[in-house]
């Protein structure tokens, strides 16, 4: 039987120190993100896998008035259920966010493939999320309430019957990168014989 190649290569460990390395960013200094870069980072997303090639995702951009309107409607649904300082302080830190990306994925009559389209949504963010980490650029994924907000859909021109918002990315050069941990691989995997 032939050996299998040396997987020991510098190339290999590069990408293995890329993918631990990615963590979810809160906070970002100012310095914006080339806007060919981000076009990148969604192309490279594309190549994620997609059962049956559907395709199921959309890249929605949002330059700075369209944030200008989400923020409003954020500040807005945090001030009514949790009063106007909230409000105010949700207002201030979104507005720090320099990137906005929305992914949606489409809604499918068949369940399975639905949810097999959601799984290739995430796999298409984690790509974009990773190729932007190894540019410098850290990211943060919310599913928060906002993202099932029928404004937020009216505001992205999105179809709320047709589909549904699998995150919303924030993404810029990180101020702070925090740590984080794993459980150790051997309490995650199991080997059957
Ligand atoms: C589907 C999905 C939704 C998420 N939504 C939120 C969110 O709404 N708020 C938040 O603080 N983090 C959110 N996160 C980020 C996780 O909290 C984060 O990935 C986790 O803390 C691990 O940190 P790391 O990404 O740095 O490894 C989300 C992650 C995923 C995969």
């Amino acid at each position: 039987m032939k050996k299998a190649p040396s997987y020991e290569t510098q190339e290999l460990r590069e990408f293995a120190r890329v993918l631990r390395g990615r963590r979810t960013i809160d906070q970002y200094i100012q310095t914006p993100v080339p806007e060919d870069l981000v076009h990148e980072a969604i192309e490279v997303a594309t190549w994620a896998p997609n059962h049956y090639m559907t395709e199921p995702w959309r890249f929605i951009l949002l330059g700075r008035e369209t944030v200008g309107r989400v923020i409003d409607l954020c500040a807005e649904i945090v001030c009514a259920q949790k009063g106007p300082e909230l409000g105010e302080h949700k207002r201030k830190t979104w507005s720090e966010k320099p990137g906005w990306l929305v992914v949606t994925c489409r809604y499918d009559d068949d369940k399975l493939r639905e949810r097999e389209d959601y799984a290739a949504c995430s796999a298409a963010v984690q790509n974009f999320m990773l190729y932007l980490w190894k540019a410098g650029i850290g990211s943060k994924w919310t599913s928060g309430p906002i993202t099932r907000d029928e404004g937020l859909f009216e505001i992205i021109g999105a179809d709320p019957a047709k589909e549904f918002v699998v995150g919303m990315i924030w993404f810029g050069y990180p101020k702070i990168t925090p740590s984080q941990v794993r459980q150790p691989v051997d309490d995650v995997l199991t080997k059957l014989p």
